[in-house]
């Protein structure tokens, strides 16, 4: 009693909320829980109603132990559900916790005929990307955006332990860096347009590439990197080609030689994918062991070994001299097509491979004139990987401003990029720096063959669903 006003003691404690890996993980054994999810599968017995519920956490699901009078014709595949009760130790061989369950309230009801994925059955990527809106409630694709957040976050470490600075470049930018033409156009669409005008004064796009404005940073940081969307327009429906993809881009100052940036490739990649296989054990097996059965050789060995480095000469010799028949042929000033870059990767013993020194004239204005002859190529290098192709692009800059000026101005384009040249005027370093696709990392570590499966939402020419 309290000033006269009873107070009423409760002493049952609220259930504590938690997520499923959390539960799962046995540090909760004997506790009051609140578990919120998805049912994943309902199996009435007599003595006991079984659930299966998961809520992203982990590809496994919890074990719900009920009474048969707490089942409800509402609790079916795909149903959102609220269990409260209490956790245990579980007698089952499976599993090792579950959750003896006192109340199920069913929060959202799923009509199991409309649901497009059906209980027990395994569904093809293929047939899963039909519903962008729903895949995430299947396990393969929940173990995809697992192990992508993961793969995130270990790209993110790789840098902070090495000493870069992470960079946010913008999206909306003046500059086409790679100077393709894949430029998606900005402009606003509401009442604001003014007839004739653009709305920054200039023509704006979504970025291509963080690369020149990393370079700008790199001026003065030594160590930097981005990690964003990026955006081409490509009437592309391949494999492996999307008009909004994510690009990790680093770029370093006072460089050596192309070794400088064919290591950090190697080590970033090796690290990320050593992190990934150590902490989505469970769902990097699920694609290992079911989507893409057999690729575990193929990431073993991308891990053991040193990735070979060829030059493009050499790489151009190799296709001439085999037997396979091309369908477009290889020939020194050519760009290698895909089938090139795949060929080369199982020539190298279907390991990651580099190819350095491209025909200068098939690299963007920034790329390091190598000034050879009679061959005149650029200090470029791309890595080739198993059942990819091109992983990822990069070059030492052309850090000298006499070659870059004239460069510029045979194209036309020295106005456009005077602050670029400045950079070469003030302070001017050898640099470089490269650029990796992560959807096609994630293809490549996977062995999925569509990079629609491995991005939540893919967009593609003639395709921007949600
Ligand atoms: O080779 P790219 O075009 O290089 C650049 O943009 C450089 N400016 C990067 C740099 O040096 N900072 O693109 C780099 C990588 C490619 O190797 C590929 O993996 C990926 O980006 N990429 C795409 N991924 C998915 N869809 C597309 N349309 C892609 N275009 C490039």
């Amino acid at each position: 009693v309290c000033r006269g006003v009873l107070i009423r003691c409760y002493c049952k404690k609220t259930p504590t909320k938690l997520r499923v890996s959390r539960a799962l993980s046995g540090a909760d054994l004997g506790a009051s829980v609140k578990v919120q999810g998805w049912v994943r599968s309902v199996r009435p017995q007599k003595a006991n109603l079984f659930l299966h519920v998961n809520d992203g956490s982990s590809l496994q699901p919890l074990q719900v132990v009920a009474s048969p009078e707490l089942n409800d014709p509402l609790l079916t595949f795909g149903s959102a559900v609220e269990v409260t009760g209490i956790l245990k130790k579980s007698p089952h061989k499976k599993q090792s916790v579950e959750l003896e369950a006192d109340q199920i309230l069913v929060v959202g009801e799923c009509d199991p005929v409309d649901f497009p994925f059906k209980i027990k059955e395994r569904h093809g990527l293929e047939y899963i990307r039909q519903y962008p809106h729903l895949r995430c409630r299947t396990n393969a694709f929940s173990s995809l955006l697992r192990i992508r957040s993961e793969a995130t976050t270990a790209i993110h470490s790789y840098f902070k332990e090495n000493d870069f600075v992470q960079i946010h470049t913008p999206i909306i930018t003046s500059n086409d860096c790679e100077g393709a033409g894949e430029l998606f156009q900005v402009e606003p669409s509401g009442p604001e347009i003014v007839e004739d005008e653009y709305f920054f004064s200039v023509p704006t796009f979504l970025t291509v590439s963080g690369q020149l404005h990393l370079e700008v940073i790199s001026g003065a940081f030594s160590r930097v990197y981005t990690f964003g969307p990026t955006f081409r327009a490509e009437n592309s429906q391949s494999r492996r080609h999307l008009a909004e993809f994510y690009m990790v881009e680093a770029e370093i100052s006072f460089t050596q030689s192309i070794e400088d940036l064919t290591k950090v490739m190697e080590d970033m990649f090796k690290s990320a994918t050593e992190h990934v296989l150590a902490h989505c054990v469970e769902d990097v097996d699920l694609f290992h062991k079911h989507v893409t059965p057999g690729h575990r050789d193929t990431v073993d060995a991308m891990m053991k070994n040193t990735f070979p480095v060829i030059t493009y000469t050499e790489a151009v010799d190799i296709l001439n001299r085999s037997s396979e028949k091309f369908a477009s042929p290889a020939g020194w000033g050519c760009d290698l097509k895909t089938e090139h870059e795949k060929y080369l990767v199982k020539h190298c013993g279907n390991i990651p491979v580099f190819v350095t020194d491209y025909p200068y004239d098939l690299k963007p204005f920034y790329a390091r004139d190598n000034q050879d002859h009679p061959e005149r190529t650029a200090a470029a290098v791309d890595l080739l990987v198993p059942g990819v192709g091109e992983l990822c692009g990069g070059s030492l800059r052309e850090e000298r401003l006499d070659l870059l000026r004239a460069r510029l101005e045979e194209a036309g384009l020295e106005d456009t990029y005077s602050w670029y040249l400045d950079l070469r005027r003030f302070g001017s370093v050898p640099h470089g720096g490269f650029g990796l696709g992560f959807e096609r990392y994630l293809q490549c570590i996977l062995g999925v063959d569509n990079i629609k499966d491995v991005i939540p939402f893919p967009r593609f020419s003639h395709s921007c669903l949600l």
